[in-house]
């Protein structure tokens, strides 16, 4: 099979890679700093007409490094999901009025943590608002609205609709100011977040209309969060998203409001994150069955979204990309003791033998961050490559030790 290799997605060249798997080991996490700047300043361009805040979605990857050149690179603040991230934002520097906590679930003890800190929580049922009202009466508050409109890369990460976990419906809205009314709260925001890996301006720009209707109604509501889910392009042929249409959706809808100044905020996550890096890993059996099996010493264990999300993740190999070798169809298998357990069950990669390094490409966002310690395996390293060209260790892999570290035995 004569194809050209596609390296549209791979910001590092064979030789970086080949040298990070032989000094480094695999299987280990690459990230380009450049890339992670490059996608920060295509978001603050896109929405510079826009009075608008953005925040990183940590839980996209938390690596302190990584959000660290995020921040660096100009994106305002973090929306953080556990207090764990928020105590992370705090350390990297970020004021708390730069950070904004949106949890699921959370327990009193973690919303009065958050509240002790100033910062501003974004509550996602009438329960929460009640508990925290009762904890910090008088203060400023934010609620996630679930606006029954979803949109995202699968059904597993859709959440703006009315079936999911998420938000408090529009119904009870006139609950939620009975509530702020009781314990004297201010309604600071509105949020919403339709879901992860959207790439029309579509359901964004209807869900967006909804809200800016309901800021008009109040006047103590400061700003709008349209949450993140800015699609990626996880696959070399998929058109890269037009972020210029989700700014102008956004003004045209501003424009027509009689709120046309209010502060506007979104939060995205995979956008800034996932084309920065790719997952290294080495094939350590080939195998013809029905098909052509290269097993791989990494798994779901350290890349869960095929295997979680059904998602698609392009695979390049990196040992045979300056050799003319032919295409064939293959499925990458991980090391993980479960049938699912495959990185890409039909990909076209040039013929691969034992102990090539193939890359996982589209790897920053929820890859390193969703690792287990299933099957008793390690976490994989990390490694940044500096806009200067050095290459530093981020985070080391896992040993023996630190998987048993938490267990109390013996
Ligand atoms: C509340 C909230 N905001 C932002 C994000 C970031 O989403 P994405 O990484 O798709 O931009 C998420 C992710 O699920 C989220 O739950």
């Amino acid at each position: 099979m004569h194809k050209k290799l596609n390296t549209r997605l791979l910001p590092f060249s064979q030789k970086t890679l080949l040298e990070i798997s032989e000094n480094f080991g695999t299987p280990v996490w690459v990230t380009d700093e450049k890339t992670i700047q490059d996608r920060c300043q295509q978001m603050i361009d896109a929405f510079s007409g826009i009075n608008m805040k953005i925040f990183y979605a940590m839980k996209a990857n938390y690596n302190p490094h990584y959000v660290k050149i995020i921040k660096d690179a100009g994106i305002y603040g973090i929306d953080a999901v556990s207090p764990n991230e928020v105590r992370l934002a705090l350390e990297l520097g970020y004021a708390p009025e730069h950070i904004i906590f949106t949890p699921s679930n959370p327990t009193d003890a973690e919303m009065k943590y958050v509240g002790d800190q100033n910062i501003l929580q974004n509550l996602g049922s009438l329960s929460e608002l009640e508990r925290f009202g009762k904890m910090f009466s008088g203060s400023k508050v934010s609620v996630r609205l679930s606006p029954n409109i979803g949109v995202g890369e699968c059904d597993k990460i859709t959440t703006g609709q009315n079936e999911s976990k998420f938000g408090i419906v529009l119904d009870d809205f006139s609950e939620v100011q009975n509530i702020c009314t009781q314990y004297n709260l201010t309604l600071e925001g509105i949020h919403c977040h339709l879901g992860s890996g959207f790439y029309s301006a579509t359901e964004f720009s209807e869900a967006f209309e909804l809200l800016l209707e309901i800021s008009e109604q109040f006047s103590d509501i400061k700003f709008i969060d349209m949450g993140g889910g800015f699609g990626v392009q996880y696959h070399p042929d998929k058109e890269e998203i037009d972020l210029k249409d989700f700014a102008n959706t956004l003004s045209k809808s501003l424009e027509k409001s009689s709120n046309k100044n209010i502060e506007i905020r979104i939060e995205p996550g995979k956008f800034l994150i996932s084309q920065s890096t790719v997952l290294l890993t080495k094939i350590t059996t080939r195998k013809a069955k029905e098909i052509v099996f290269l097993g791989v010493d990494s798994g779901f264990h350290h890349l869960i979204r095929p295997a979680m999300y059904g998602a698609y993740q392009h695979i390049v190999n990196i040992s045979k990309m300056d050799t003319d070798a032919e295409f064939e169809n293959v499925q990458v298998a991980g090391n993980v003791c479960e049938t699912c357990d495959i990185f890409n069950e039909n990909i076209e990669i040039q013929k691969a033998e034992e102990g090539d390094i193939l890359a996982v490409l589209v790897a920053g966002g929820y890859g390193s961050t969703m690792s287990s310690n299933y099957n008793m395996r390690e976490t994989a390293s990390e490694v940044l490559v500096k806009a200067s060209g050095e290459v530093v260790l981020t985070k080391k892999r896992e040993s023996y030790e630190d998987v048993m570290k938490g267990f109390v035995w013996g």
